[in-house]
């Protein structure tokens, strides 16, 4: 079968790495892929983003099955076009995808299904935003209500604070169309966690769950980024709470999906916050979380592809994935100045030494290859450019491993986080 993956990060090369093991994938490609994937796969410099080129590509290709992996394009409706060119794609419509799409839809849905989730507002004006605001205090978030990257979200401490936010998101439009309404959020309290599962359009598959570090620096401090490091499993989310996600959460939305005729097929990640009250949803993503997919496919011990199929096909019940019990995890390498403006073609080395580590991979994000001198090497092309990953017996060998990776790259022109996994290694650490 011929296999194409779209997109370019460390998701992607996860991806990649997992599907070029299955002995049904004869040839895999990736658009437009990046250094590290090329090594697994074809890389075609066809953006993630184009959408009729992607399509045209498939077909010249004679592309089997296509794996999508980042938001743009399914919410742009890349499956659906794809399926009317007669070829299979791994993936929700673009109908399912506004339950990602959009959060004013997603919060509706959760409201109509009573699917657990923070009090809320939604609003297209600013001034009645606002006013929302003051009368529930602080503190508070403000989501902008369409893609902003992972960024659209202010956690506010005040209600000055929280004002201010809806004039940066709704006047001065910081995230552009995107910020045309706003969602008003109850701040929920507790841990964190992504929950993964693969659905049919009917059943759901859980995979494992995940604890990703959105924020830049130690400690959780400074802005929110797409996710610096992550690992799995996490002890927040045991047999118990994963019974009770499946449960309150992704098994209603299947449903639900169902019933307002937009099945769900593809993968479903719910950002999950374990309250006192159990758990509450703060977020649908319609893919596979990054960092967290690299994770989950280092664990992953079954062949990845016959699940993706059984997903489209609708075949998934009574399907059965087999895991790794040790734990993965990822330190996020960045670009100098992310999430802010960062810092591109640096050069990085070091990377076959960090690979040479055992039971470490080094999955590439924005990276790309490059002539400098006569040399080929490898260069910053992006804001996250690494994922680290490896696989210990328990969070603090996996954590022990990654950073010994880490610290085999040679790349001033980058930075991690030294602190993944934190969480979980109190936690180990009171026992
Ligand atoms: P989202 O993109 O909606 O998942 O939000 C990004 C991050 O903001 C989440 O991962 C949480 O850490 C935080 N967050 C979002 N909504 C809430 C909420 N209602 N209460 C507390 N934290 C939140
Ligand atoms: N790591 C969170 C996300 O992929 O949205």
């Amino acid at each position: 079968m011929r296999v194409l993956v779209v997109g370019s990060g460390g998701r992607e090369h996860a991806l990649c790495w997992a599907l070029s093991a299955s002995p049904l994938c004869d040839a895999l490609f990736c658009a437009p892929g990046n250094a590290g994937i090329a090594e697994v796969a074809t890389c075609l410099p066809t953006s993630a983003e184009d959408i009729a080129g992607l399509v045209a590509l498939a077909k010249t290709e004679k592309i089997d099955f296509v794996v999508v992996g980042p938001e743009g394009p399914l919410v742009a409706g890349l499956v659906d076009k794809l399926k009317d060119a007669g070829i299979k794609a791994f993936g929700p419509s673009a109908q399912a995808a506004r339950l990602e799409g959009s959060k004013g839809f997603m919060k509706d849905f959760f409201a109509r299904h009573k699917i657990p989730t923070a009090a809320y507002g939604r609003f297209s004006e600013a001034g009645l935003a606002k006013a929302f605001i003051t009368e529930k205090g602080a503190p508070i978030v403000v989501k902008a209500d369409g893609l902003a990257a992972g960024k659209g979200v202010i956690l506010c401490q005040s209600v000055a604070e929280a004002h201010a936010a809806i004039d940066s998101i709704m006047t001065e439009k910081t995230f552009g169309a995107a910020g045309n309404e706003v969602v008003v959020e109850e701040f929920l309290v507790g841990e964190e966690a992504s929950f993964f599962a693969i659905v049919d359009g009917a059943s759901a598959l859980p995979l494992a769950a995940a604890q990703d570090h959105k924020a830049v620096g130690d400690g959780d401090t400074g802005p929110n980024t797409g996710g610096m490091g992550a690992y799995s499993p996490t002890p927040v989310v045991d047999e118990a709470m994963q019974a009770r996600i499946m449960d309150e959460i992704i098994l209603p939305t299947v449903r639900g999906m169902a019933q307002e005729g937009s099945p769900f097929i593809g993968v479903l990640f719910a950002g999950v916050m374990i309250t006192k009250d159990g758990p509450k949803t703060l977020e649908f993503n319609v893919r596979f979380g990054d960092p967290e997919c690299e994770v989950l496919m280092k664990r992953l011990k079954s062949d990845l592809l016959p699940a993706l199929i059984a997903a489209v096909d609708g075949q998934l019940k009574n399907f059965d994935l087999r895991w790794h019990d040790e734990t993965a995890l990822t330190v996020i390498m960045a670009a100098n100045g992310y999430p802010g403006t960062p810092q591109k073609g640096t050069v990085i080395g070091g990377l076959d030494a960090a690979a040479a580590i055992e039971n470490v991979t080094v999955f590439h994000a924005g990276t790309k290859t490059e002539e400098r001198d006569g040399k080929s090497v490898v260069v910053a092309n992006g804001g996250r450019v690494l994922a680290v990953t490896a696989i210990g017996k328990d969070v603090r060998e996996a954590q022990t491993r990654a950073y010994q990776g880490v610290d085999a790259i040679k790349w001033p022109g980058g930075f991690c986080r030294r602190d993944i996994g934190w969480r979980a290694v109190a936690r180990e650490q009171k026992r």
